[in-house]
């Protein structure tokens, strides 16, 4: 039996993420939570002949609790969305808030539970969860995870254009780091099949796979962020969580992690100076099993990236953590 929670249930990303879930055959249960409108999605949602059972919760009467009571996976896509000029740092102010609150219900009701966290600024909301849930002492880093699939995704689908491949998923391309900008690091020279990106086209797909985000926001025009692609990979990230749990084997993902708390991690650790990082990470029964060292595979383009990545990273969790031990 696995139920599965989103809360953001009724935003741009919830409900089609809701939607993937609800119809997917590894779903027994499906809580939808968010503070508007989950009566209305629930009720659409439920007329889906599919397994799963799903129950929709507002605020009141302890819904958050209802929501999360019997969790096996939490997924986060609560906050507010980039509106054109705005980085995901311009997030902070509202969304750490709301992780804040959401991760507290966590710990208090099913510390047990996968949490996969789409709220942005990821570089920041991840280190916030996890110093809530120590401050509970819940916390499990194998089992806290930023989702950065979308990043992997767009590198898949950019490169499509090089490498003619007619199904563009079938290339894995690890993507490292964090999530936003130049944090994000695409690592071809680890891709699989191998990929050779003609040397004057590498700039600018580098620069694509960081900021393909502004795309969309700016595409929308003030409308929001992307919410179909990343439903579309929080769902294969949830996928693969699940698939892990029930013991299927061989599931890698770059997530973005507590590296000291999984294994291999420490050593990636020491050679970024960053607590959280981006890498593939090896999914089994209990979480994140262990850590890939692909940061010491780098090449000289990408340790340049690299380089540029650790500086900004490492202020985003910082501001993560002060937030969390210091709450304004
Ligand atoms: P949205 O505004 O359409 O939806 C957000 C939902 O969160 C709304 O329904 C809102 O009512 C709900 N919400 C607000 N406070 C809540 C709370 N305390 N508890 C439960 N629900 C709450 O936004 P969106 O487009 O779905 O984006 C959501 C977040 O995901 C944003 O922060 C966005 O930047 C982020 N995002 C991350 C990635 C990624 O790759 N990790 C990709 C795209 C978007
Ligand atoms: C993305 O990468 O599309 C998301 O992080 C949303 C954003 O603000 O760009």
């Amino acid at each position: 039996m696995v139920k599965a929670v989103v809360a953001g249930a009724s935003g741009g990303i919830g409900q089609p993420l809701s939607l993937l879930l609800k119809a997917s055959p590894l779903v027994d249960k499906l809580a939808l939570y968010d503070v508007v409108n989950t009566p209305g999605v629930t009720a659409d949602l439920s007329h889906i002949s599919s397994i799963a059972q799903i129950e929709g919760f507002l605020p009141a009467d302890d819904g958050l609790k209802k929501a999360l009571t019997g969790a096996d996976v939490v997924v986060i896509p609560a906050g507010i969305p980039r509106k054109p000029g705005m980085t995901r740092d311009d997030l902070f102010k509202i969304n750490a808030g709301i992780v804040k609150g959401l991760i507290e219900g966590i710990a208090e009701t099913c510390p047990d539970a996968y949490i996969l966290i789409i709220s942005n600024p990821v570089n920041s909301t991840v280190p916030i969860a996890a110093e809530v849930l120590k401050a509970a002492g819940k916390f499990n880093p194998k089992k806290l995870f930023g989702v950065t699939t979308l990043d992997v995704v767009r590198a898949e689908t950019f490169v499509q254009g090089i490498t003619g491949e007619r199904d563009p998923s079938k290339t894995v391309i690890p993507v490292i780091g964090g999530h936003s900008g130049e944090t994000i690091v695409p690592m071809f020279s680890q891709a699989k099949p191998a990929v050779k990106i003609p040397e004057d086209k590498l700039d600018a797909l580098i620069h694509r796979i960081q900021f393909g985000g502004d795309e969309v926001v700016e595409a929308k025009g003030g409308a929001g962020s992307a919410t179909l692609s990343m439903a579309y990979a929080g769902f294969r990230f949830t996928e693969s969580i699940i698939k892990a749990a029930k013991g299927e084997s061989g599931i890698v993902e770059p997530t973005f992690v507590y590296l000291p708390g999984v294994q291999g991690g420490e050593e990636i650790q020491k050679e970024t100076g960053c607590d959280f990082f981006s890498v593939p990470v090896h999914l089994g029964k209990e979480g994140a099993e262990k850590v890939e060292n692909i940061v010491s595979k780098a090449n000289d383009y990408e340790k340049k990236l690299l380089e540029k990545c650790y500086e900004g990273l490492k202020g985003n969790i910082s501001k993560g953590v002060e937030f969390a031990q210091n709450p304004p």
